[in-house]
This record gives C-alpha cells, structure tokens and sequence, in this order.
C-alpha cells in the first residue's frame, strides 16, 4: 500500500494542475510546526517566481481546492503563502482499518527490486574472548541485516573470523611448551588426529594472553610463534589439526555468545577461508600490470586526484611474500562475488579502519575483483565510551569482556524487577531480566547514529523512563495487559473497526502509526537503525499520551471501546515489528 505522504501528495498534485500550476511545486512534507498542522505544502512560495504572481494568492487557490476534498479536514493558506493540512479524522482511520488488514507488514511495501547484499559484521577473533569492541559491530549488523530482510532485500550475513593471525602460532606455541608430548606436534606423526581437543575453552582464554604477554617480552618465543604460524600456514599437518580444534571450541563458544545477544549468522567463514583465493588473485593483479614492487613489498597504487588526503598504496604482499589483513580481504571479496555475486556489500566496522577499507574497496575496484556496478559500503561506527567519556573499561581498568558486562547488567536488572514485584517467581525474574536487559544495552546502542561515539551509560539505559529499551518494552507490557483485563471482561479482541479519532492525543496517535512504512523505507536507505528507534520511541510517547487521556476498560460505548483495542493491538503489533528489526523482543511482564 501507499504510504500516507505519497496519498496527500497526490491530491496535492491534483490540486495545482487544476489551478494551472506545475506539479513539480506540489511537494508536501511533514510539518515542522505540529502545533498548527500535520502536513505542510511550501509550493507556493517557489511557483511565486516562476509565475511571477504573489505567493498567497497562489497558496490561497489550491487551499480553496483541497479544502473541498474528503482527504483533509483543513487545508488552509498562510501568509507569506503557507498551505497547512490537517487529515480528516475517518480518511485517517481508513487508512489505519487497511494497514492492520495486512497482519504481516502493515501495509509498508517490499523493494519492487530485491537486492542480494551480504553484510559482513561480528568479526571476532578465534581464540580471543568477546570484548565490547565486538558488542556494537553485532548490534549494528544484526539490525541492518534485519531492517533490510523486512524491505524484501536478500540479507546474507557474515561473520568473517579473524582466524588466521598471529594468535593461531601464539597458542600452538604456548601449547607446545604445555604439553610437548601431544602427537600434534610429532613431524613424523602420519595417522589420524584425535577427534576430542587438547584443550576447553577457558583454558584457550587463557593460554592466548599468556602466550601473547609473553611473546611481548621474550623476542625467541615470539620468533617461535611466528615459526608455527608460518608452518601452520603453509599446510603443516598437525598445526592445521589443531587450528580445526582451536576453530571448533571457539566457534562453538561464540554462537553460544551470539545467541545469549539474539544475533545469528548465516556463513561462518573466516579470513581462513579466503586464503587459497590468495595465489590466483595476486597473479593476474601482477599480470595485468596493477601489482608493483615497492620497496620489496607487492602494491596497487589507489590513490585518485580527488583525495584531499594522503591514501597510500594497497599493500598487497609484504617483501617475505606473507599475506596480510588486506590481502585477506580482497580474497574474501574474491569468493563472495564467486560464490553469490551480491549486488553490495556492507562492512560493519569499527570507523578507525576507514582509511583501511577505501584502500580496499580501490583497490577491488581498480583490479576489477568487482563488477561494474557492485557496491562496496563502509558502515564505520564510533566508540563505545564510558561515562568519564573515555574507551569503555572495566573498574580496574581492564579490557571488559562482552560476558561480563551483559551478566552484570543483567544482575541489575534482575535486582530491579524483584522491586518492582510485577514478576514474583524468582526463575522467571531471571529470565525477564534478561530480555529487558537485552533491550538496555541494544537500544542504547542502537538509538545513537552510528558513526558517532557514544556514552555507555548502564543507569540510563536500564532506566524504564526515558528514551530507553526498557521503556519500550514497558508500554508493549502495559499493552498486553490492557489486551488480558479486556479479554477477561468478555470482550472479543479481534480486529474491531478503527473509529475516527475523538481526541488530540488518539488523532496523534494515529497519525505516528500512519508513518510507519516511510519510516522503516527511510531507516533502510539511510542504513539507520537509529532511525527505527526514533520512530518507536515517538510511537511509544503518542501512545502512552493517548492511554493517560482515554479510559479504554471503563468505556461504556463498546464500538468505541472496540475501536480502541484495535487502535492499540495495531500500534503493540508495530511497537514489536520495530523492536524485532532492532533484534529485542517484549516479555509478558517487567
Ligand atoms: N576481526 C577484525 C577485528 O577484530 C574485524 C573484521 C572486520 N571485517 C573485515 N572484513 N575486515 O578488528
């Protein structure tokens, strides 16, 4: 279906063609002075020029003509040549009787042309723990891959593993000095590995800062990992044995991680798997004359004559012949546009590897790895910082890990909702606690524009008052409770027919509920999660004004209560599509 804006600018149009007027004028807009209007139309004032003709009397011909249409209850014509529109009451309603008939959607339409587009986010490191580093890259991605799946896109999400680093001879390395007689580390060792790993997963945690503090002080032991790094790169039959196992327990532990933040993945692939792309790659980069020696290393020039600042060559080999981080994308673009030939790509990192990805996607570009019209997006987002305004630590300082800090906003919210007494069994106050506090920290994130640094503010953002997650979920909770007590009155809740408004505060809400389509639209085109927010948090407000004013359970007309209750199982099914495309969902009580 239409949206709203799209209805009124039709007749809008209609309208200045009738008086003569081009309908490039026609443009209407959401009003920025609500207190006067709903819709506003400023044509007038830039069709005075062309028509060389006073303003007003311009606005005050189409006023007089959309005056007379079911479509507004006013429109009116202001000096110098405003034309202000306000819906009429049952065009309104109508409006929102169809939106709530499509149980799905509400009425916003799916892209005409649906675009493949993988989306590479998450991107942790094997063998290192989740820090809050890798929190906003999960939330952001997940959302993204969210909003464009409701958009009709084909959304393939990636987690892209850091898994071919340093770290992998680190751990071999360390695990070698442990337990030197495991058969992972016999050359001559020609039979089949164990199926169980050497290791848990707590002792992995553990043995890779250790090995890597060491390597930091003891230059033999760094050259050792270095060592088994390259032979493990190479095709050293043990040291790949135990990168699968490393793989398998780490992997099996970040799903685990993922799941506990609602965030799921649908490839696994690491940087591992793009390096047999590597060789090929890099010989027709050299053979089609992209690829130079420079100082030893193998480079793509990418610098172009627009650049205001400094981008340097894309190194491509370092001078040992080693593969790097770039090298390692530029492969994995190489098996993707095999493997799917996605119509975009959009990278959910963090924005201090900017300069890094514009060298990467020249240099793709460039060596033609792309097709002409693949599109390569850089979705950069800004720190996470504490309260003191500096990188997010723990209180001694430390590097915090993701576990921690979601069971410690956990527990406070789980102190919480013991208060408030809503939830008394203590089982089901964890598990509530939970789901709020998985709103807490996503909307707090996700509620930010995000380029831009943000304050993690725990007090805030579990607070149920304000521009929260939790408060969210508190209005769909007071929402479903409604729906209980009415249900328990006897009354039906199906879909009743949407009566036209009768207040201010139900006309707003109305109204808020008939941008829904324009807003999720704009959210996608912008790749903005921040947009879903600021559309649920105004929804939210317009409903909450609206339940203080109206007395939905004592109403004694009961077509007009029924009209009610649809208004507000319309608005909770909206409230709950948002907060999905957000990847929180509501409990039944908080
Ligand atoms: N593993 C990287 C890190 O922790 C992030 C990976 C981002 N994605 C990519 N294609 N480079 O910084």
């Amino acid at each position: 279906m239409d949206k709203i804006l799209d209805f009124i600018e039709t007749e809008v149009q209609q309208a200045f063609t009738e008086c003569g007027y081009d309908v490039k004028f026609a443009k209407v807009t959401l009003s920025n002075r609500p207190d006067l209007c709903e819709y506003q139309c400023n044509g007038a004032l830039s069709a005075a020029k062309e028509y060389k003709k006073a303003p007003f009397l311009i606005a005050d011909e189409i006023a007089a003509r959309l005056s007379g249409k079911d479509m507004f209850e006013a429109a009116e014509s202001v000096k110098p040549g405003f034309i202000n529109l306000k819906l009429d009451a049952s065009y309104l309603a109508g409006y929102l009787q169809e939106m709530q008939m499509d149980k799905e959607r509400f009425g916003c339409e799916a892209a005409k042309e649906p675009k493949r587009i993988m989306i590479d986010y998450g991107g942790p490191n094997v063998a290192k723990p989740l820090h809050i580093g890798h929190l906003r890259s999960a939330i952001i991605g997940e959302s993204i891959k969210r909003i464009g799946r409701f958009m009709g896109h084909e959304m393939i999400g990636d987690v892209h593993l850091g898994d071919w680093g340093l770290q992998m001879g680190l751990i071999i390395t360390e695990l070698c000095i442990r337990k030197p007689e495991l058969v992972y580390f016999d050359k001559d060792y020609e039979g089949e590995y164990p199926k169980e790993a050497p290791f848990t997963i707590s002792e992995l945690e553990e043995i890779y800062p250790t090995a890597s503090a060491k390597s930091k002080e003891d230059e033999s032991y760094k050259e050792a990992a270095m060592q088994a790094t390259y032979e493990l790169q190479n095709g050293r039959r043990g040291y790949q044995a135990l990168l699968a196992h490393i793989l398998h327990v780490s992997v099996t532990d970040l799903k685990r991680n993922y799941e506990d933040l609602n965030v799921s993945f649908d490839l696994w692939k690491g940087e591992s798997d793009a390096q047999p792309y590597i060789p090929a790659m890099v010989q027709k980069m050299k053979e089609e004359g992209y690829a130079y020696i420079s100082e030893g290393a193998l480079v793509v020039d990418v610098k172009e004559d627009s650049d205001t600042k400094e981008v340097p060559p894309c190194m491509i080999l370092k001078s040992d012949g080693a593969s790097l981080y770039n090298t390692t994308d530029l492969a994995t673009i190489v098996w993707r546009m095999k493997d799917y030939n996605p119509d975009e790509i959009i990278y959910v990192v963090d924005k201090r590897q900017e300069l890094y990805f514009t060298q990467v996607f020249r240099c793709a570009k460039k060596t033609r790895l792309i097709n002409e019209d693949t599109k390569l997006t850089f979705h950069g987002f800004g720190t996470m910082n504490g309260r003191d305004g500096k990188p997010f630590k723990t209180r001694d300082g430390g590097v915090m890990r993701l576990e921690r800090l979601v069971s410690e906003i956990n527990e406070q919210m789980y102190q919480k909702i013991i208060e408030n007494k809503s939830v008394t069994d203590k089982a089901e106050a964890r598990k509530t606690a939970k789901i709020v506090a998985l709103s807490a920290i996503k909307y707090g994130d996700l509620s930010n524009q995000a380029s831009k640094d943000y304050i993690f503010d725990i007090e805030r953002f579990i607070s149920f008052e304000g521009n929260t997650g939790p408060y969210i979920l508190y209005t769909i909770v007071r929402m479903k409770s409604i729906l209980a007590k009415y249900r328990e009155l006897g009354e039906k809740t199906e879909n009743a027919k949407i009566l036209p408004a009768k207040s201010e505060s139900e006309k707003e809400l109305m109204l808020e509920i008939s941008r829904f389509g324009a807003a999720m639209e704009n959210a996608f085109t912008e790749t903005a999660p921040h947009k879903v927010c600021a559309y649920v948090y105004g929804l939210a407000n317009a409903f909450n004004r609206f339940y203080h004013e109206t007395k939905i359970l004592a109403e004694e007309d009961k077509e007009v209560q029924a009209g009610y209750i649809s208004l507000l199982k319309l608005t909770k099914n909206i409230l709950e599509k948002c907060i999905d495309l957000l990847g929180f969902y509501a409990p039944e009580r908080m």
